[in-house]
């Protein structure tokens, strides 16, 4: 079992850095954060690479779709300009590099497997074949797709994954055994009160996007949600150190 952490930096300190960077993970410890969430998604050349677009306008110097790019070509490109001068030159990492990076900052992570376009499965196996190779370090994987949450399940029977949802099912509770999930991940946007009881009364381990206000992460953790995934995890572990009900949040 793996005590998921209160606060989760999403895409590393995504506020105070290019997001699914080097950069922004190695801040995101800096401020104390134990984990980050990150994206990974496959290269032309099934090279697993962290980013969250389909595309590279947004966050890189390039263009286009990153799955018809082979990774050599992704590694050239300029990762942190788009954020501010001072990060210009941070690349693309790939999932081998920033798992390299965690396992020395002590660190854990919520990987996100996000297809983006490319092949779920084949995109599962990649993972599954990175975290054989790397040096162990906390996981909790997560995926929208639920090709995905199922190949995962049946490749890595041992590594918690958790269900990410933008709204809950009514029939919440068949499909999260079905998929044999260990966690359910969602839009604090679409979770209430009574919801959030009814999963944590399931003993459910839940897990709430993307949250930079204190004063909600703390509404969240007295309705019983395990963690908050958010973009500035120095405001939010300053404002919450710990959880405020430690009851053992675990996968
Ligand atoms: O994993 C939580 C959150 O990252 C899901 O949404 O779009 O930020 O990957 P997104
Ligand atoms: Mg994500």
């Amino acid at each position: 079992m793996i005590e998921i952490p209160h606060i989760i930096a999403h895409r590393g300190a995504s506020i105070e850095a290019p997001e699914n960077t080097i950069a922004a993970f190695r801040v995101a410890g800096a401020r104390q954060a134990k984990w980050i969430e990150c994206d990974v998604t496959l290269s032309a050349d099934d090279k697993c690479v962290l980013i969250h677009d389909d595309t590279l306008e947004r966050t890189t110097n390039g263009t286009g779709l990153i799955h018809k790019q082979p990774l050599s070509a992704l590694r050239e490109l300029d990762a942190g300009a788009w954020f501010s001068d001072i990060y210009k030159g941070e690349r693309i990492p790939t999932l081998s590099d920033t798992l390299e990076t965690l396992f020395f900052m002590d660190m854990g992570a919520n990987l996100e497997i996000k297809p983006s376009g490319c092949d779920p499965v084949r995109l599962c196996q990649e993972v599954a074949k990175e975290l054989g190779r790397a040096k162990k370090i906390p996981i909790l994987l997560s995926s929208f797709d639920d090709i995905a949450v199922a190949e995962i399940r049946r490749l890595l029977p041992d590594m918690p994954c958790g269900w990410l949802l933008e709204t809950l099912p009514d029939d919440w509770r068949k499909e999260y055994a079905t998929l044999g999930a260990s966690a359910i991940h969602i839009d604090h946007k679409a979770l209430d009160r009574d919801m959030a009881a009814e999963i944590v009364a399931a003993n459910v381990p839940l897990v709430c996007y993307t949250i930079n206000a204190p004063d909600r992460a703390h509404e969240l953790f007295g309705w019983g949600v395990t963690s908050v995934i958010t973009d500035d995890p120095a405001r939010m572990i300053a404002a919450i150190p710990h959880h405020p009900n430690p009851k053992g949040h675990k996968v």
